[in-house]
C-alpha cells in the first residue's frame, strides 16, 4: 500500500449513501439489472459482511461478501467492488478482496464467487469457473465467473445453481 493512511473497517449503515454513491459512479443505473443484483436481491436480509476503506475519515473503497449457496453448499459473492477513482491503484481494492478472504475463512467458508474482470482478480488467486459448472440467476459472461478456493479443491466438490441465500 502507499503512504497514505488507509484503514480499513467494517461498514456500518451511516456509511450507506457514500457507499451507494461509489456505486452510481462505478456502475451507473444498468447496476440495478446486473445479475449479481439480482443475487444480492435474494439474498435479502440475510447478514452479509462488508468493509470500506477510509483516509482519513473520507469513505474511499467499498465492498461486500453476500451469503450464496451454489447447489446445497454454502459460500459468499464478493461484490460489488468500488474504490473511488483518485485512490485507485494504491492497493486498497487488493486490500479490501484479501479482507473479504480472509472474513470468509473466519466464518468457514470455504469458496467465493464474483463476476469480474480476471486480469485483475487472478492474482488475488480467482480463477476461472469451468463453464456449466455453476448456474447463475440471469446473464453473465461465463468467462467471468470467478471462484476463490479457500481451502485446496473447494470448488471441485460444489455444482449446481447459484442462488443469494436468504
Ligand atoms: C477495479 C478496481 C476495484 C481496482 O481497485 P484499485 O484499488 O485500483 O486496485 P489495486 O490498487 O489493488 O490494483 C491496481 C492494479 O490492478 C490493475 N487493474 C485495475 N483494474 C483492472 C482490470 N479491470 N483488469 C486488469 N487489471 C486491472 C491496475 O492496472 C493496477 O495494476 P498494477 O499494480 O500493475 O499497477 C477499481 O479500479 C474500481 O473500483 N473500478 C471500477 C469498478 C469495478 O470495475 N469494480 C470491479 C468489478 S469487476
Amino acid at each position: 500500500m502507499s503512504e497514505l493512511q488507509i484503514s480499513l473497517e467494517t461498514m456500518h449503515a451511516q456509511d450507506r449513501d457514500a457507499v451507494e454513491r461509489l456505486h452510481a459512479r462505478a456502475f451507473g443505473p444498468g447496476r440495478f439489472s446486473r445479475t449479481a443484483f439480482r443475487i444480492r436481491e435474494q439474498a435479502g436480509q440475510a447478514e452479509s459482511l462488508a468493509f470500506v476503506a477510509r483516509v482519513g475519515s473520507l469513505l474511499v473503497a467499498a465492498v461486500q461478501l453476500t451469503p450464496i449457496r451454489i447447489g446445497t453448499h454454502p459460500a459468499f459473492m464478493l461484490g460489488p467492488l468500488t474504490v473511488d477513482p483518485p485512490f485507485e491503484g494504491k492497493g486498497i481494492g487488493g486490500a479490501l478482496i484479501e479482507r473479504c478472504a480472509i472474513a470468509a475463512r473466519a466464518v468457514k467458508r470455504d469458496l467465493i464467487i464474483l463476476v469480474g474482470d480476471e486480469p485483475y482478480y487472478k492474482r488475488f488467486g480467482y480463477k476461472r469457473v469451468p463453464m456449466g459448472k455453476i448456474s447463475l440467476p440471469g446473464p453473465v459472461d461465463p468467462m467471468r465467473v470467478l471462484a476463490l478456493e479457500l481451502e485446496p479443491g473447494a470448488l471441485a466438490n460444489v455444482s449446481g445453481e447459484l442462488r443469494g441465500s436468504a
